[in-house]
This record gives C-alpha cells, structure tokens and sequence, in this order.
C-alpha cells in the first residue's frame, strides 16, 4: 500500500481526490491551510495536517514515507488574481516551489500537478490538443503555466515522475454534501440567481457559435477526481513527465446549460441574454485523446448529471 500527500485535500475538488485515493488502497495523508477549504470534507480515513503549503518544513514532515502528492492547494479565482496578481503568484508559484523544495529534500518520486484549461487562454483551434501554445490570459493562468514548467525543469534534473492535469470546467458533485461552495463558475451562478429570484444570465449571444453563447467542456468532478487516481497509478508505474488535458471532449453552450438546468429544476430558468464578459473565448473544448491513452480513463459522465447532482448539493 502506497502513501500519498493530497495537498489541498478539504477543497471542492480535493475532498473527491482523497476519497478516491482511498479507495484505491492508498493511504491517504491531506495538507490544508482550511483558507478555502472544509474540514468536515476530509474523509476519517485521512490524516489532515493543517497547514500552508508555503511552510516547506511542514510539508517536509508531511511527506515522510509518501510516494507521491497530488498538488491542489491554490487560489483559483481568474476575476481576483486580476486585482491581486502578487497574491497568486506568491500563493501558486510560491507553493509550487516550496513543495517541490521539499519533495526534493526527501526525495519524493512521483507527483500530479493540478493545472487549467487556463494555460491556452483564447485558443488558436478547438478541440485543443496539449501541444497548442500556451497563452494564459490572467495571472492565475501563469502561474499554473509557471508550475507546470517549475515541475517539469525538476524532473530534468532528478528522477521525478509527474503529470500536468489541464482541467476544463469542473462541476457537479460526487455526493449531496460534497458541491462546490464556492460561486465563480456558470452553474453555481445559475442556481444562485435563482435561490435570489433573479434571472440567471447568459454573457453574451453574438459569438460565432451555432447559438451565439460561448461553448465549454464541462467535466463531473467524480470524473476529475478518478483520472487524478489514473494519473497516481501511471507515476507510480512508469517514469513519465507529461500534461494532459481533462476534459470531456464535448462542448456544451451556455444557453445549453440554462436549458439543463430548466430540466433538472423542473421550470424555464428565464436566462436573459446580457453582454460579453471580457476574456471569454467563444469556444473552449478539450482534445481528449491522450489521456485516453496514457491514463486509461475517459469522462462517464454527461451535462445532466452535472446539472442534477449539483442541484442535490446545493447549499
Ligand atoms: C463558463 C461560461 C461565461 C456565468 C473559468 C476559468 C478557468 C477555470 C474554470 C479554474 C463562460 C458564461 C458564466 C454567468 C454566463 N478555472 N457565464 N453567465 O470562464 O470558462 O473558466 O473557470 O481553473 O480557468 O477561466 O468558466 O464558469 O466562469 O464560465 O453566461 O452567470 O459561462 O461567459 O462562457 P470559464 P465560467
């Protein structure tokens, strides 16, 4: 039974990674600084060591007969590492680099890295393959680039096996006490809106799509979270270094969205169109091909699913 560190394990994402951990037969031990994240998420069969991932010599500690880390911990927010770039770049690149300082002291040899569909900013083509150029369009999305490089420079330089997880637009939920808590993404948005009252929007009709809104690969975490397992199982075996999109391959609109969530809620949403939001490319949509291969994993789950079981856990 191998031991792995799950940074930023009492997250919306990182509580579905430790329970699949888990249950993969790992060991699971959770570094949280509880800045975002819930204690009450991190499963009773995981230690949870609270603390920054910025403090190296915890993280040293942590790391004391640990395989491998899935690194999580990280501020995620586009709009906010706008106004605060200094904070991204110390909280992302920062806690890459003393992680890595410490995997490095101990001699860590396998990690998984949580990286963002955010690297490709306004892509060339869609769907997009991991080899399009990197062109992040806000702080946050460098700094996920910046540690991916920070990653990959290391495993140059020692035996470090690793592997980039490119994430699309995550949502939904593995269970009803498990949503994302957090309201920056479109669905969240959605149902917000409603619980206010208000008319869910839609930014922007006049893209150059078959209806106008802007197209995203929406992924189910549960899916997100058994390719980070994938992802544990392939370091573990093989000595790779590679970044990997995780996604589902297929678009959804944002008006297909609304008409989603109308079904699960059981009403016309009553979305009104508004203007763009700066930034958004018209359409984002993972090319899906080479995780398929290297990870033996691909999305089980659709739209519907993500809409529904989000509804479930919403708070
Ligand atoms: C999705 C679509 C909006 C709200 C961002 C980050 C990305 C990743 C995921 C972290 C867009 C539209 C939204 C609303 C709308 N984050 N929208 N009405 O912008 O694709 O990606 O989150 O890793 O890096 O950039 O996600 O959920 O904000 O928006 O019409 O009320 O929904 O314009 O087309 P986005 P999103």
């Amino acid at each position: 039974m191998s031991r792995w560190l799950l940074t930023g394990g009492a997250g919306y994402i990182g509580s579905h990674v430790a329970r699949d951990l888990l249950t993969s037969g790992r060991e699971v031990v959770v570094l949280d600084d509880l800045s975002s994240g819930i204690r009450e998420r991190v499963p009773g069969d995981a230690e949870l060591v609270v603390a920054s991932v910025l403090d190296t010599e915890a993280v040293r500690r942590a790391l004391e007969g640990v395989t491998g880390v899935v690194h999580l911990a990280a501020k995620k927010a586009v709009g906010e590492s706008v106004e605060m770039p200094l904070m991204y770049y110390r909280e992302n690149v920062g806690g890459v680099t003393s992680l890595l300082q410490a995997m490095d002291d101990v001699g860590t040899p396998c990690m998984v890295y949580s990286s963002s569909a955010a690297v490709y900013g306004e892509p060339p083509w869609s769907p997009i393959s991991e080899d399009s150029p990197l062109a992040p369009l806000s702080p946050y999305g460098e700094t996920k680039v910046i540690g991916e490089w920070m990653v990959r420079d290391v495993a140059a330089a020692r035996e470090l096996s690793w592997v980039a997880l490119r994430y699309f637009n995550v949502a939904g939920a593995g269970s009803p006490d498990l949503g994302d808590p957090s309201v920056n993404n479109l669905i969240p948005m959605v149902f917000r809106a409603l619980d206010q009252g208000e008319a869910p929007q839609i930014f922007g009709t006049d893209y150059p799509t078959p209806d106008g809104s802007c197209i995203r690969d929406y992924i189910h975490v549960s899916d997100l979270s058994a390719a980070h397992v994938a992802a544990a199982d392939l370091v573990e075996r093989e000595l790779v270094g590679v970044a990997l999109n995780v996604g589902t391959g297929v678009g959804s609109s944002v008006a297909e969205v609304m008409d989603a969530v109308s079904s699960v809620v059981g009403r016309d949403v009553g979305a009104v169109a508004v203007g763009r939001r700066a930034g958004d490319p018209p359409e984002l949509v993972a090319q899906v091909e080479r995780a398929q291969e290297m990870l033996g994993w691909s999305a089980q789950r659709g739209l519907a699913d993500m809409v529904e079981s989000a509804y479930a856990a919403r708070r």
